[in-house]
């Protein structure tokens, strides 16, 4: 596993300033398009979700659509997209969060989570935890269970762990690297 984390960290890049300044931006472009780096972190979380029991992933836009997808190919289990407000055609379920300046919205198609699924979150970045925590809610409030949340990346100084470990009630949070 160290392993994999050094040639994940090897391929994200650090960039100053962005978006705003004062910020050090993680941009995973350089791991995505590295096939060997692209393929460990996509096992790695297919693994998470084998070893947690989960039964769908949950992925949420846009750049948990990347690691989602195919991690939830890999485990052989169905991708849900967890979509910002307005993307979805059918009945939705939507959470509105608080963000540093101001709210967002999230939601998902309400027919794609019932009683009985396990669900995995997967994004690239934990920071907050403002956009996870309103994911878990979305499943629960749709009547599933939630089986765990998997990053590729937590940025521990902004304390979205302390925000979402009640939230997720017992089930795991991991993430593949911490920054
Ligand atoms: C970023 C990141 C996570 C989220 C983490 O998404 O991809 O989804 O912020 O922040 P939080 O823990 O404070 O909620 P963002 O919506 O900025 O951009 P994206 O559409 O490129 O994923
Ligand atoms: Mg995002």
């Amino acid at each position: 596993m160290t392993e994999i984390r050094d040639l994940l960290l090897s391929r994200i890049r650090d960039v100053p300033d962005y978006p705003t300044p004062g910020v050090l931006f993680k941009d995973i472009t350089p791991l995505l398009a590295d096939p060997a780096a692209f393929a460990a972190l996509t096992g790695a979380l297919a693994d998470l979700c084998a070893r947690t029991g989960a039964t769908k992933v949950v992925g949420l836009e846009a750049r948990g659509f990347i690691l989602g997808a195919p991690a939830a190919l890999r485990a052989g289990l169905g991708f849900i997209p967890v979509r910002k407000a307005g993307k979805l055609p059918g009945a939705t379920l939507s959470q509105s969060y608080d963000l540093e300046y101001g709210s967002a919205e999230i939601e998902v198609h309400a027919e794609d989570l019932a009683a009985g699924d396990r669900v995995m979150v997967i994004d690239d970045v934990l920071a907050t935890g403002g956009t996870a925590e309103a994911s878990l809610r979305l499943i629960r409030r749709a009547g599933a269970e939630v089986a765990g949340v998997a990053v590729l990346m937590e940025l521990g100084f902004l304390g979205g762990r302390e925000r979402l470990v009640p939230a997720l009630d017992g089930a795991p949070l991991e993430a593949l690297l911490t920054v």
